[in-house]
């Protein structure tokens, strides 16, 4: 080969590298959940319905990932999964593969090759609030990762639902079902993407709440590229971030540089995209900004900015675009106020007590995930959404918290975490102190004395929050 041929490749290969743009070590990468139309739930203006993915990635793009939302079975009829788009594809409109409720959703893959070729990634996101997930065996998991593998990404098979276009990843948005094998799965899946001739994601959804009560373990088991976590829907959404006794992304920074496999897992922002994206932690452009410019110049595992859902964006004056002008730092945004930046610095101190050096949690270290499809008898612990509970008498497929109330709340895990927050919410700085009460004033039952109340009110919505608002945001049509 001469040396001209030799300069002609790496120039090709530089001008291609200039058009696949995706680079998972930046701090401003935008990820769009896509397949849900989530706007289309609450509203009936059709025209901001959600659209084909090819839409979201024209020339106006600013979205670097698709997740498409969801995966929503794993072992449907014949043993292979069942996915939903809502409006676009999905077993109620488009042909079945026989035998089985995967729908063909063949027409999507120009689509997907459409959004690659404009440099994004495209990838399966299991899960969802009401998904029917979960393992009995790692062997289950790794035949399970050999079929995602087979159907969606680099591997071959008749069933097919994008025929031959090749996914870039998996995400798991697990939210029940419990933690058990998916450390199996994954690591079987990245035994494929050894073998193979370009780069797979794997990335995470977790809440809030640290740790996460199904993907807690999973993400620290085994290597994650990054872990898109839900600031909403709980008392540490993006709603609390002037409060530096709720807002935890300090946490999940140090989970990523000291327990996390991966010590350069990126740490992303999950953001509704408008108010009735989810039942809290909706944030407004102006206010979005300001948190991503804080968080940006104060962690290094900052990724960027999640958002739920595309049509919830779009239809949303583009709140997508607002998220990434802030993000790449071209936006006006208000510069951070004093009173913001001592937050930050209490939330980056409270990271040293996170419980972080613990694989599963506080109270609940070595106590099992609720699972649906287990009994249970008096007297038996488990772990679920953070808290430690314990059955009253036998039960099987009764949620914790829920309706059949069979179930006591023991506590958060992190029991020792929230006393310890008990404290120093006494020496937050009067100023500050007043800004959460005002900010909260729409949920509060009542004005609370901010000088006395505070730590209970704060603590209530916890509690509040975590066993009956997380759910509704990630609902179907
Ligand atoms: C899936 O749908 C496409 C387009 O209609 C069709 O060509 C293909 O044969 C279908 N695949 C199967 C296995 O039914």
């Amino acid at each position: 080969m001469s040396f001209l041929s030799i300069l002609h490749i790496l120039f090709s290969l530089s001008l291609l590298r200039y058009v696949s743009s995706f680079d998972i070590t930046r701090n401003d990468n935008l990820v769009l959940y896509w397949g849900q139309n989530s706007y289309g739930a609450t509203h009936s203006n059709t025209a901001d319905y959600q659209q084909r993915l090819s839409f979201y990635c024209g020339s106006d793009s600013v979205t670097d990932t698709f997740p498409l939302a969801f995966l929503t079975t794993f072992f449907g009829e014949g043993g292979v999964p069942s996915m939903d788009f809502s409006n676009i594809c999905s077993t109620d409109n488009d042909p079945v593969f026989s035998g089985t409720e995967l729908p063909n959703c063949s027409f999507m893959a120009s689509d997907i090759e459409t959004c690659q070729a404009a440099g994004k990634i495209v990838t399966i996101s299991l899960g969802g609030a009401t998904g029917a997930v979960g393992f009995t065996s790692d062997s289950q998991a790794q035949s399970f990762a050999d079929q995602i593998w087979n159907i969606f990404l680099g591997g071959s098979s008749s069933t097919r639902p994008f025929g031959n276009a090749v996914l870039d990843g998996i995400d798991l948005d697990v939210e029940g079902g419990g933690s058990a094998h998916y450390a199996a799965f994954v690591t079987q899946l990245q035994t494929h993407f050894k073998g193979a001739s370009k780069k797979y994601y794997v990335t995470a959804a977790p809440q809030c709440p640290f740790p996460d009560a199904n993907l807690g373990s999973v993400i620290n088991a085994v290597p994650f590229d990054a872990v898109y976590v839900q600031f909403y829907n709980n008392y540490c959404g993006l709603q609390a971030f002037s409060n530096p006794n709720d807002w935890n992304f300090g946490t999940w920074d140090n989970w990523a540089k000291t327990t996390s496999p991966n010590k350069n897992v990126k740490v992303y922002i999950g953001a509704p995209a408008d108010s009735t994206a989810a039942g809290s932690g909706y944030v407004d452009a102006g206010t979005l900004a300001n948190v991503i410019q804080q968080t940006k110049s104060q962690f290094s595992s900052f990724g960027g900015v999640m958002m739920w859902d595309a049509s919830q964006a779009y239809a949303n004056g583009r709140f997508d675009v607002a998220a990434k002008n802030a993000l790449t730092g071209g936006s006006s945004a208000p510069s951070p106020t004093s009173s913001k930046s001592s937050s930050s610095s209490s939330s980056s101190s409270k990271t040293s007590s996170a419980p972080s050096s613990t694989p599963t949690s506080g109270g609940c270290a070595g106590v099992a995930a609720w699972q649906t499809g287990v009994a249970y008898v008096g007297g038996d612990s488990v772990s679920f959404n953070g808290h430690l509970w314990t059955a009253k008498w036998w039960t099987e497929n009764d949620t914790p918290g829920g309706q059949a109330g069979v179930w006591t709340d023991d506590g958060a895990c992190t029991s020792a975490a929230v006393a310890t927050k008990s404290v120093k919410a006494i020496k937050t700085p009067v100023a500050d102190v007043s800004t959460r009460a005002s900010s909260e004033a729409q949920d509060a039952k009542s004005t609370p004395n901010a000088d006395d109340v505070v730590t209970p009110i704060s603590d209530t919505r916890k509690a509040a929050s975590e066993t009956s608002t997380f759910r509704p945001r990630w609902g179907r049509d």
